[in-house]
């Protein structure tokens, strides 16, 4: 087995990865590690834009409030004030190396996304903001000497011994190898993939939130999970999203009918919280015996559609939908996961030397829903965070990896199961049906017992791209499910139909690790 070792390893090359290689270069060698091209992650796919109190209209303390108001109470209020005031930092320095945000004038441009009280939203490129922080984040790591990367690598499992990380196996090629290193950091982002409608990349299946589990990090929130009301639902075509940001320019909701519906649910109508409109959609979908509603931004001038969603006018396209005169179909899919691997505010997890920043990551700053456009600035904060911490090794880890060097798994391993791809789609289908939108005890436990009869996949060992994701998959499939199972209420994203109010504990935190077992 071939051994590798840097200074400071880490996993993924979204905002949160490629923002905590920036901050570790200065302290050693940094090797990013990643599992397809680099710019393949949700960042880059990231629409609506990033949430700081930037604009004149607004102040810190405000996005704090509507911050805290989304997680409906159970955000840690701590992670949200790091959130909110280091926020401006990063965007400030972000657009110093070269991020363009779109303008009015000279000044930045702010739009408006449910549940905030503010103009707040800044964007680039009309609908393409993911893209363009990628686009400048990547170009800083590459100007940065001490900065190397690792594509179509894909980490494996992590080197752990008596609760220290060392490192982690990264498959390379077909082959597994040891990278060693005093800090590890993962940020491999969320785990949209679990669910069979999902906005998430292909990249999206959860594998550091059940890498970590493996090794004997602790998980929070897994039972918090964002679902986007609009992705489109079109013939063939990807479910592809529609930001938030059409509703905030005055995009309506209308059911098969061709009727606006969202003011019969909610006081603010299409700009309701994300679970609520999307619980609505799925009322109306029911009512109306339809797969689908519709998305009408029909009324606004095609010149300014064009030219504020260029990427959605243009995919739309594609699929014979002309959304400056046609309605668009759409239904929800699942988008994002509040919960992940537990962490403090400096990203350090239960794991010496072993830190987790981004939608892997579980710092309780979104809560049990997040607020739109805020989790971009979440990568930015945190990756920051976790990259300085690491970099002074305030969680430990390991100054010589010697020691670990008998540590070897995977020594003549094979793929343990030749079905990848349909045990892979009937846990995307489970999900979704079972532990989806709309969830209660029957659908959990059935749920449970369909996931549990692959378990077998859990002890097996893996060499290959899709065979290590769908062991994944079905770790953090079990870990919602358990989570979502074991909390009798509804709040923020994660809603029982039969345990409708919050129940008397809601305010205890569901935090799984090995010792509960799968
Ligand atoms: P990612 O950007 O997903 O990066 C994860 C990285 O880890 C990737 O490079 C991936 O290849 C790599 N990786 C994964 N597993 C492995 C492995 N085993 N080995 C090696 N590498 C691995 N948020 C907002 O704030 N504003 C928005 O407008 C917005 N729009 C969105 C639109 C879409 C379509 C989607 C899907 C999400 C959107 N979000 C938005 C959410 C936001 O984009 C993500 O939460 C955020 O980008 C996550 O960043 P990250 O760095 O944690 O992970
Ligand atoms: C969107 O643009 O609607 C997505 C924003 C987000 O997920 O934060």
């Amino acid at each position: 087995m071939q051994d590798i070792t840097t200074d400071f390893l880490v996993i993924g090359s979204g905002v949160a990865g490629l923002r905590a290689a920036i901050e570790l270069a200065s302290k050693g060698s940094v090797l990013v590690v990643t599992k397809d091209i680099p710019t393949e992650s949700s960042t880059e796919y990231a629409q609506g834009g990033v949430a700081v109190a930037l604009s004149d209209e607004d102040e810190v303390g405000i996005h704090f409030e509507d911050t805290i108001r989304a997680g409906d109470g159970l955000c840690r209020e701590d992670a949200v004030r790091v959130l909110v005031e280091e926020g401006p930092d990063r965007i400030r320095e972000l657009i110093e190396w070269g991020a363009e945000f779109d303008r009015e004038g000279t000044k930045l441009a702010f739009t408006l996304e449910a549940a905030h009280s503010r103009r707040r939203v800044l964007h680039a490129n009309g609908d393409s903001t993911g893209k363009e922080l990628e686009r400048a984040l990547l170009s800083k790591v590459m100007s940065i000497a001490a900065i190397s990367r690792l594509p179509f690598s894909i980490a494996a499992d992590l080197i752990v011994e008596d609760n220290i990380c060392a490192g982690a196996y990264i498959l390379k090629n077909s082959k597994m190898c040891r990278v060693f290193a005093k800090a590890t950091i993962l940020a491999t982002g969320g785990a949209g993939q679990a669910f069979s409608r999902t906005t998430n990349p292909a990249v999206a299946t959860g594998d550091g939130m059940a890498i970590a589990y493996r090794a004997g990090a602790a998980l929070e929130d897994m039972e918090f999970v964002q679902f986007h009301p609009t992705a489109l639902y079109a013939p063939s075509a990807p479910q592809f999203l529609l930001t938030e940001a059409m509703r905030g320019e005055g995009a309506v909701l209308k059911n098969s009918s061709k009727e606006p519906f969202m003011s019969a649910y909610h006081e603010k109508a299409e700009l309701a919280p994300r679970d609520i409109v999307s619980r609505a959609i799925i009322s109306e979908m029911v009512r109306t015996k339809s797969n689908n509603v519709y998305l009408d931004l029909t009324h606004k001038e095609s010149g300014f559609i064009k030219r504020r969603f260029p990427r959605i006018y243009s995919t739309c396209l594609r699929y014979d939908v002309d959304i400056t005169r046609d309605m668009i179909p759409v239904s929800p899919a699942a988008h994002y996961i509040m919960g992940g691997v537990k962490t403090d505010l400096d990203g350090a997890t239960n794991i010496k030397g072993l830190y987790a920043a981004g939608e892997v990551a579980c710092t309780g700053v979104h809560g049990a829903n997040r607020l739109a456009s805020n989790s971009l600035l979440e990568g930015l904060v945190y990756g920051f965070r976790a990259g300085r911490a690491a970099a002074s090794g305030t969680n430990g880890g390991t100054a010589d990896t010697k020691n670990f060097r008998d540590n070897v798994l995977f020594e003549d391993a094979k793929d343990g199961a030749t079905d990848i791809d349909e045990l892979r789609s009937i846990i995307r289908r489970v999900m979704w049906d079972r532990v989806g939108i709309i969830r209660c005890g029957v659908s959990l436990s059935e749920a449970w017992d369909k996931l549990s009869e692959m378990k077998s996949l859990l002890g097996s060992t893996f060499m290959t791209r899709r065979g290590l994701e769908l062991r994944n998959m079905l770790t953090v499939s079990l870990l919602i499910t358990k989570a979502a199972g074991w909390r009798k209420g509804s709040i923020g994203g994660h809603y029982r139909s039969d345990f409708t109010d919050r129940g008397n504990e809601w305010k205890q935190r569901i935090t799984l690790s090995k010792k509960d077992g799968l």
